[in-house]
């Protein structure tokens, strides 16, 4: 997967911008609030139709414009494709050569990217909601019912917890309530086959990779954190167990109001060396452990879909040792990279790539090695 060009127009602090990618690494540097990660943001949006801060989409409309675009080309197994999305305040549209897509379901997994930021320290660092973003980004782009399973899961829960909110009326809802159970059995059962085979792949490699980057010091596991009632997340009966688990709770799901059981509270930890990284680790065994399961990341990504995804690395280089940088640059992300930093220094080690100068959300090209 390669994106040829880029176009913002009224995108964040971008009134007007375009540009041509090279298919190897391309390197946007400039000083602090000009736009890297602003660029970086677009494109991830045109993959996952989200913004990778966590943010409203209408929040990405430049202060005072009504709507903002983004145009992608990309080279897709040779096949040009071009995504254009449009947002205003009250919703987005896009269209994919020129044609109206009308589900998010329908796009994403097309453009594959994987991106790695400061902010995903928080992978570990931070509350299992983290974890489960992670593992919904990355699973929806490779398995094509999973954003459809998530939504419908999700909205299983709304309702349940709507009827677990009700006074009086209550009890005239609890056969409509089994019947929610029923279905959020079945979609969370699909949920934890898709999240416990995409983590057993991702710790497979994670783990090859912690140990080239520590030098064989440091062993990674990863143990997901799925409903009690499963014992083997491939097992073909695991409909059947959280739907009694879900009987088994229904009392409790109604004295204390809450859903207790369902793929809303799956996480996963991190160990190294055995003990939980998110209580043990120190920074640098995090920021290896977070950099091991983003490249095992673009390698699961390409070993499923035959394509390697275009990898947004935002900011990461001033954070990580020699070693770990040059691991990055050069030991990895053969495919189209696309990298933020503030320091060119930290770029001297590429050797082939097109080099660009972001200020004040205008972009200029200078160099190509
Ligand atoms: N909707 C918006 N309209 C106008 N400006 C915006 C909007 N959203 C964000 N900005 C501004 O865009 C600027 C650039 O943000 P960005 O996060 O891309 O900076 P950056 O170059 O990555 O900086 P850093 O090196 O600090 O990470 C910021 O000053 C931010 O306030
Ligand atoms: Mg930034």
């Amino acid at each position: 997967m390669i994106i040829k060009k880029l176009t913002l127009k009224n995108f964040r602090n971008y009134d007007f911008a375009e540009l041509e990618f090279s298919d190897s690494r391309n390197l946007f540097f400039g000083e602090n609030a000009q736009g890297k990660t602003n660029l970086l943001e677009a494109v991830f949006y045109l993959s996952c139709l989200k913004t990778f801060r966590g943010s409203r989409d209408s929040d990405v409309i430049k202060t005072g414009c009504s709507e903002a675009s983004i145009k992608g080309i990309f080279d897709c197994y040779g096949r040009k494709i071009e995504v254009f999305c449009e947002i205003t305040r009250t919703g987005r549209k896009l269209f994919v050569n020129g044609i109206r897509e009308m589900r998010p379901s329908d796009h994403i997994g097309l453009i594959k990217t994987v991106s790695f930021s400061p902010d995903d320290l928080q992978l570990i660092k931070e509350g299992p909601a983290e974890r489960r973003r992670f593992m919904n980004i990355s699973v929806s782009q490779l398995r094509p019912g999973y954003i459809k399973a998530l939504h419908e899961h999700n909205k299983i829960i709304e309702n349940k917890r709507k009827i677990l909110k009700m006074e009086e009326e209550r009890a005239s809802y609890l056969d409509f309530y089994d019947v929610l159970n029923e279905k959020l059995a079945k979609v969370s059962a699909y949920l934890t086959l898709e999240r416990g085979r995409f983590l057993k792949n991702i710790e497979e490699t994670a783990n090859r990779v912690e140990a080239q980057i520590s030098g064989g010091r440091e062993e990674l596991k990863i143990v997901y954190n799925h409903d009690s009632a499963i014992e083997d997340v491939f097992d073909e009966e695991n409909k059947a167990r959280i739907y009694e688990h879900l009987k088994k709770r229904k009392e409790a799901e109604l004295a204390s109001g809450m859903c207790l059981v369902g793929s809303h509270r799956d996480d996963f930890t991190v160990y190294i060396n055995g003990k939980s990284a998110r209580d043990f680790a120190s920074q640098g065994q995090i920021r290896s452990a977070v950099l091991a399961i983003k490249v095992a990341e673009h390698e699961i990504t390409e070993k499923d879909s035959g394509e390697k995804p275009i990898f947004l690395l935002d900011d990461v280089l001033s954070e990580l040792d020699p070693t770990r940088r040059s691991f990055l640059l050069n030991d990895i992300g053969r495919g189209q990279t696309i990298i933020t930093g503030c320091d060119p220094s930290m770029f001297s080690e590429l050797s082939h790539g097109r080099i660009f100068t972001i200020s004040g959300g205008e972009i200029a090209n200078k160099t190509e090695n």
